[in-house]
């Protein structure tokens, strides 16, 4: 089977797809407060034009599909497309990124149409300073939401903390806490500079060195070994660890300060079916057009795997070349 590598050396097998760039929250670390301009509908890829890049790029060796947003149970009836999804061939996992507010009302649906694993956002255990996070006061429905998705068996349930110093650096304890009492993995995620101006800056990125010094310090941690014979758990961004009395486990995802790059195995397409190497890539590929132009698969598999060898080799965030990408981060899926 053909496959998806770059100049590097290295393969990408997973494919982030983002279903619209819609939210409602308003999370500071990812969309300004205000002004936010919404894609028209027919701007977005349909579920059919997604299902049939799904099987394009499974023919070139991708196996994991991740859908995101923006918050991608806006996107009516979500679980029909992961039906979708689930009925190429190939594709052995598939994963959701979501906020937590409709999963409450959707978590079955989701799991019955073969979704296989989540993460929550969930920047704050305690709802005030959620409500800085996101610019919604929204705790108790995204609580609720885990809560289902743990009951209908979507475990472990992985909640994501993008840790802002100043406003949520003071829960690392309490996150880890969390990890141990219930079947809930927690990655703490450096804050990258991404999107339009935000009030980023390196001062205000807590390590995620500092993250296991002082969870360590309360409970000892050890590294989970990547098995060296699973080509996915090397290339996973999240360095994990569990706790050394056996219960739970947390990861910490060092975008910023040892970034991953080398072993990057993921490309993405956007909202409005453009095609993007890298989470910072100025670069983009339009595959929408391709679509609606009437391109058969076979030049939009070629399209894509030509895109594929222009992958950058990372990210450049904190050297002098460094250009912040303008998207969102809801547009570009996270
Ligand atoms: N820095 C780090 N992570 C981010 N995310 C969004 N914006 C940023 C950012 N600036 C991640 C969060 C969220 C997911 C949708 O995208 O982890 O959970
Ligand atoms: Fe991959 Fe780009 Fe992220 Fe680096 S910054 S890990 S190259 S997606």
């Amino acid at each position: 089977m053909a496959n998806l590598t770059d100049t590097f050396g290295r393969v990408a097998n997973n494919l982030r797809i983002s279903v619209t760039d819609r939210c409602n929250f308003r999370c500071r670390y990812c969309m300004p407060e205000e002004g936010m301009e919404w894609l028209k509908k027919n701007m977005l890829l349909s579920f059919e034009e997604i299902g049939r890049l799904t099987e394009i790029f499974a023919t070139l060796g991708v196996t994991k599909i991740r859908l995101t947003g923006g918050e991608p149970l806006m996107r009516k009836e979500l679980w029909k497309l992961v039906a979708l999804v689930r009925g190429v061939r190939d594709i052995r996992d598939i994963a959701l990124t979501t906020n937590g507010y409709f999963l409450a009302e959707q978590a079955r649906l989701l799991r019955g149409a073969g979704l296989d694993r989540i993460n929550v956002s969930l920047d704050s255990l305690d709802p005030a300073t959620f409500s800085v996070m996101a610019r919604r006061a929204y705790f108790d429905r995204t609580w609720e939401g885990i809560e289902e998705a743990l009951r209908c068996g979507l475990s472990p349930v992985k909640v994501n903390v993008v840790l802002i110093r100043g406003v949520n650096d003071g829960e690392i304890e309490a996150f880890a806490s969390l990890a141990r009492a219930r079947p809930i993995i927690v990655r703490f995620i450096e804050f990258m500079p991404i999107g339009r101006e935000d009030g980023w800056s390196i001062e205000s990125v807590v390590p995620t060195r500092e993250v296991i010094e002082r969870i360590d310090a309360v409970a000892h941690l050890v590294p989970v070994d990547r098995d060296p014979a699973s080509a996915d758990a090397v290339k996973a961004p999240a360095e994990r660890y569990r706790f050394a009395d056996g219960a739970g486990e947390i990861g910490v995802i060092s975008s910023v300060t040892q970034p991953f790059c080398g072993d990057c195995n993921r490309v993405r397409i956007t909202s409005d079916g453009k095609f993007r190497t890298c989470l910072f890539s100025l670069k983009e590929t339009d595959l929408r057009a391709l679509l609606r132009g009437g391109a058969p698969d076979a030049e939009i598999a070629a399209t894509i795997a030509g895109a594929v060898k222009g992958k950058e080799e990372g990210h450049l965030i904190n050297r002098p070349g460094f250009v912040r990408p303008e998207r969102t981060m809801s547009s570009i899926g996270g």
